[in-house]
């Protein structure tokens, strides 16, 4: 069994990475912590709450994080996941209630009792994790691994030339994580581009197979799709944070990964939010990354269409 505490900031993707977590056999989940991010947190936290009731998984708990970045106001991608972050479909996104205890505690707490075995799995900008790292100075060397959906490995970003959203909203928290010496897994926003983009024929299907959870992962996603079809250009929609966790629950999905100095630019100017990977090593820093090169879409499709059907892959 493998055991994953899991932040986000639930919005539509998410919630699909929370459904493969939840279904997937052999996954316990000590904990989830909900940050700012695709949405407000109280927004975050509805769609995390209602995620795991339609999965029936209330026995995992869900704790309110931070509320706003480090350093730097707020940013959300309404436009990305619509304005309740789940595609504005008419779901009942109120009034659940959060376990009790602060994330960061609760993380801390979960990470110090089980050093070495549990694997950090961050789907939303990095301000809880650069808090807990802060605050605990053995919560670094206490995480088995951090698998990050953040950043760009190559090519443009999603929110400017240079920049993907995650670490785009907290570039100050992003560039402490990634200096934390944590054994961190990158998977940047192209690899869902170029390896976990669902068409509308994959739709069908998971419509069809996966019943009321098949639906429910596809029209959350009604706002991504104008986004991802019509700005990013894609055949369907890219599903950034599923891969991410498929990839952390199997990680034989990466199909070639690099060593790497990866820094983070949190200083004003185009490049806020960049990712620069160094697979030189050209900065003569040490590496501090794997970053994934590449996925099997194949893998990953058999992941979720056996999460969304009930039968393992
Ligand atoms: C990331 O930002 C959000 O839009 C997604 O949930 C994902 O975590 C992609 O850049
Ligand atoms: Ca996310």
């Amino acid at each position: 069994a493998k055991t994953l505490w899991i932040d986000t900031d639930t919005g539509s993707d998410d919630a699909v990475a929370l459904v493969i977590a939840f279904k997937q056999p052999g996954i316990e989940i000590a904990g989830i912590s909900v940050v700012a991010g695709n949405c407000s947190l109280e927004k975050a936290l509805q769609n995390c709450l209602y995620t795991r009731e339609i999965c029936d998984a209330e026995h995992v708990p869900v704790y309110a994080g931070l509320a706003v970045p480090l350093i730097r106001g707020p940013f959300h991608a309404e436009n990305v996941h619509g304005i309740d972050g789940m595609g504005d479909i008419g779901l009942p996104l109120s009034g659940r209630v959060p376990d009790e205890g602060h994330a960061i505690d609760k993380m801390i707490e979960a990470v110090l009792a089980r050093p070495g075995e549990i694997t950090l799995v961050t789907l939303g900008p990095l301000t809880n994790i650069a808090v807990a790292l802060a605050r605990e100075p053995a919560f670094a060397k206490a995480v088995k691994h951090c698998v990050i959906m953040g950043g760009i490995g190559d090519g443009p970003g999603n929110v400017t030339p240079a920049s993907e959203f995650n670490i785009y909203a907290d570039p100050d928290a992003a560039r402490m994580v990634f200096q934390s010496g944590m054994p961190i897994v990158m998977c940047g926003w192209e690899i869902s581009c170029r390896h976990a983009v669902v068409e509308p024929s994959d739709t069908d299907e998971l419509k069809r197979i996966g019943g009321k959870l098949g639906a429910f992962c596809v029209d959350i996603q009604r706002c991504l799709v104008e986004f991802s079809t019509k700005i990013s250009g894609l055949p369907g929609i890219d599903l950034p944070d599923p891969i991410t966790m498929a990839i952390a629950i199997d990680p034989s999905i990466v199909t070639k990964s690099s060593e790497a100095y990866v820094e983070v630019v949190n200083g004003e100017g185009p490049a806020l939010g960049q990712t620069i990977v160094d697979r030189k090593l050209h900065a003569g820093k040490p590496v501090n990354a794997t970053v994934v090169d590449t996925a099997s879409r194949e893998k990953f499709m058999a992941m979720l269409t056996a999460s969304v059907s009930g039968s393992p892959a």
